[in-house]
């Protein structure tokens, strides 16, 4: 596997190579967007979803994450993101819908804190997590009844100091695996989550803003990982985008 590990300003990718993977980091910061230009891109059913958040900064920061992912996704499409579909694939994952998909795009999306990322490959199943590390939670606690046995064991032998940010690198790790597969809360008990599985790819990845873990899970081998940081600029956001 080979890496460009910084994340890049420009210029947006001239194309999505089949082994290639490419990163997206979003700041969810309305100085960043037009938080209104993004939300005039949301399908019906995205903008219903956004004024059900009662809390005004976590509506901003849905509307600019998917108003983000329109624009990227549009742009590898040479479609308007307002005209993007999306529709529940395998146990829910989110996938573009026909007509207009071109055969093998995949993406995943995940959010944390002020920060989203977005993953997208070609005939690869691809999970991306990200979580923003927190001092008040129960971790222990949460691993105990999320992590695998072993890896709740590996925890506890773990230096106080260090546990937190093992924690949310299994976390993170597991949640990217299960995104991948589209396993989420619906198909869970129908699976082992604690099953390896060999056909994917576990790559740690570095993030731009402290504070943050993020893991890939990415199918096959022999990727080629870059990133980019979203930014309007790169993204040709302007108030007419159609
Ligand atoms: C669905 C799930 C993956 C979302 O994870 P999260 O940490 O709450 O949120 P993230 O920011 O990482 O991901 C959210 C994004 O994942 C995507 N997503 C939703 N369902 C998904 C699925 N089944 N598969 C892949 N991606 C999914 C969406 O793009 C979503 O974005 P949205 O909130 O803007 O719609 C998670 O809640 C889940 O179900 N995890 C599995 C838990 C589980 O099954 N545990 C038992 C052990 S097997």
């Amino acid at each position: 596997m080979t890496e460009v590990v910084s994340w890049q300003r420009r210029p947006f990718p001239s194309g999505l190579a089949a082994n290639a993977v490419h990163l997206w980091w979003v700041e969810l910061s309305s100085r960043t967007w037009r938080v209104e230009t993004l939300r005039s891109l949301l399908a019906p059913d995205e903008s219903a979803r956004a004024v059900r958040y009662a809390v005004a900064t976590v509506q901003e920061k849905f509307v600019i994450g998917r108003g983000v992912l329109r624009l990227i996704l549009g742009r590898y499409l040479r479609a308007s993101p307002r005209h993007l579909r999306f529709a529940a694939g395998p146990g829910g994952r989110p996938e573009l819908a026909a007509p207009g998909r071109p055969r093998g795009f995949r993406f995943s999306f995940a959010h944390s804190g002020s920060a989203a990322v977005c993953a997208v490959t070609l005939h690869r199943d691809v999970g991306i997590d990200l979580e923003r590390m927190r001092s008040d939670l129960d971790f222990m606690a949460i691993a105990a009844g999320y992590l695998g046995p072993a890896e709740v064991v590996h925890l506890h032998r773990t230096a106080p100091s260090l546990r937190s940010a093992t924690f949310y690198r299994y976390w993170t790790r597991k949640e990217a695996r299960l995104k991948a597969r589209g396993m989420g809360l619906a198909t869970a008990a129908e699976h082992d989550c604690h099953a390896p599985d060999t056909a994917l790819g576990l790559f740690d990845q570095p993030v731009p803003e402290p504070g943050y873990v993020a893991t890939l899970a990415v199918e096959g081998v022999d990727h080629r990982i870059s990133r980019w940081l979203a930014t309007p600029t790169l993204l040709e956001l302007s108030a007419r985008t159609s």
